[in-house]
């Protein structure tokens, strides 16, 4: 188990330097494997350190990489299949990633294109069908990535410093916030998510479910620009006709609000897949 895992890392670890990725801190980790490979007894506390080692490069290298359109890959899994076992088995984690996941890629990167060529075509005729796949296999996407990073085989406990110190103070003690969170995950209608978020408007933690998780929006990412289209925007001045104030509304759009929160926007970083 601790072998094929230092595989899996030394792997990981090739592979980021075939990626123009062979900083000095990944060549030193992969020295530390090389070494750990050929030792009889793998020490606990040193296989932590090159787990904690490998979290830390993957997840701060390459920040500025930008996916191109329909061109988003399956992250590999931090860990190696049996790693979480036996709370989660090998298993659902090998049908889980690779088939589950893997879809909400391919069909995510199915609808970028399609949605690329209806602007290339000026023919928007399937906009609604393309919005939904984008939205459902994006969020799919995103969130699973999101899901595979938030398990560890050495997870459990508490979490510590700012976090538990913001947990307490939203939810009153952890135990609170894991009752709480806990009642959001078992009383989703039918499939999706709970979430722990951060909510840049309130300065607070909180906690909110999603049903299913494409009802035409993409977790993960940061609204820069809305348009409210409830009839209580526009029905007492345009009726019906809510493609008039569509058209009218972009002359009242504050682009320079809209660039401040661009700008904003781009300092959260995550690594990109
Ligand atoms: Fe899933």
């Amino acid at each position: 188990m601790e072998r094929e895992y230092l595989d899996e890392i030394y792997r990981w670890c090739k592979n980021a330097c075939m990626h123009n990725d062979a900083s000095s801190d990944l060549q030193n980790l992969m020295k530390k494997i090389e070494y750990m490979q050929n030792v009889r007894n793998i020490d606990q506390i040193q296989l932590k350190e090159i787990y904690e080692e490998a979290s830390r490069i993957y997840h701060f290298n390459k920040l500025n990489e930008r996916i191109e359109i329909g061109e988003h890959s399956l992250p590999s899994l931090p860990y190696p299949y049996n790693a979480l076992e036996p709370v989660i088995s090998k298993k659902i984690m090998e049908l889980h990633h690779d088939k589950h996941h893997k879809s909400y890629v391919d069909g995510l990167n199915k609808a970028e294109k399609e949605l690329q060529k209806a602007r290339n075509s000026n023919d928007y005729s399937l906009i609604k069908h393309w919005e939904r796949e984008l939205a459902f296999h994006g969020s799919g996407h995103y969130l699973h990535t999101l899901f595979w990073y938030t398990m560890s085989p050495n997870g459990g406990g508490k979490p510590q410093g700012k976090l538990l110190a913001e947990i307490v103070k939203g939810f009153g003690s952890f135990e609170n916030f894991k009752r709480h969170f806990s009642e959001a995950a078992k009383n989703v209608e039918g499939v999706g998510w709970a979430l722990l978020v951060w909510s840049a408007r309130a300065h607070r933690l909180g906690i909110l479910q999603a049903e299913k998780h494409q009802n035409l929006t993409q977790w993960d990412t940061v609204p820069l620009l809305v348009l409210d289209v409830w009839e209580h925007a526009y029905y007492l001045q345009y009726e019906n006709d809510r493609s008039k104030y569509i058209q009218e509304w972009w002359k009242i759009v504050n682009w320079d609000y809209v660039e401040k929160r661009f700008e904003k926007a781009m300092q959260l970083k995550w690594k990109a897949y």
